[in-house]
């Protein structure tokens, strides 16, 4: 019982709203190299990288029209995933570690992530074709 009320205020603290320009600042600090600046995949060193950086305006198109936020965050974090194959794209998890957030994906499941992440999702849903 104690464990559930502390989990509880531990998600209610943590939950916070996520920060579209935080998000936009994260984005063209750590990532714009790559993806652009306006995420299309076009970003100074793409013509370097062996594999083209995703045009991340394309993901809710690319997914029956929902930006896929649980994916996006699981995906950039990283440090929680079981990699079977390493690719181009850095792991940002332990580079924008920082308070945690939490978000529920589709399925119900809860991710916890850095909130930098998560804010990062956030922005990205707003530049969505
Ligand atoms: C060094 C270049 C580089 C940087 C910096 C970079 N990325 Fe990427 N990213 C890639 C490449 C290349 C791919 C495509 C290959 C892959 O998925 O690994 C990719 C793929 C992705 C995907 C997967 C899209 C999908 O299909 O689900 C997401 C999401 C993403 N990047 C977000 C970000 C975010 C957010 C940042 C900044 C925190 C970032 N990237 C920084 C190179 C980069």
């Amino acid at each position: 019982m104690k464990t559930l009320i502390l989990l509880a205020i531990f998600l209610a603290s943590t939950a916070s709203a996520q920060d579209v320009a935080q998000g936009r600042d994260v984005f063209q600090n750590h990532c714009a190299t790559c993806h652009g600046t306006g995420a299309r995949g076009d970003g100074p060193m793409a013509d370097v990288l062996s594999v083209v950086p995703t045009d991340l305006t394309a993901l809710a198109a690319s997914n029956g029209g929902e930006f896929p936020t649980a994916r996006v965050v699981r995906r950039v974090d990283g440090q929680r995933e079981v990699l079977a194959h390493g690719g181009p794209m850095p792991l940002w998890g332990m580079i924008l570690d920082g308070p945690a957030a939490v978000i529920v994906a589709p399925d119900g499941a809860e991710i916890v992530a850095p909130e930098a992440i998560v804010d990062v999702a956030a922005w990205l849903a707003t530049v969505q074709r």
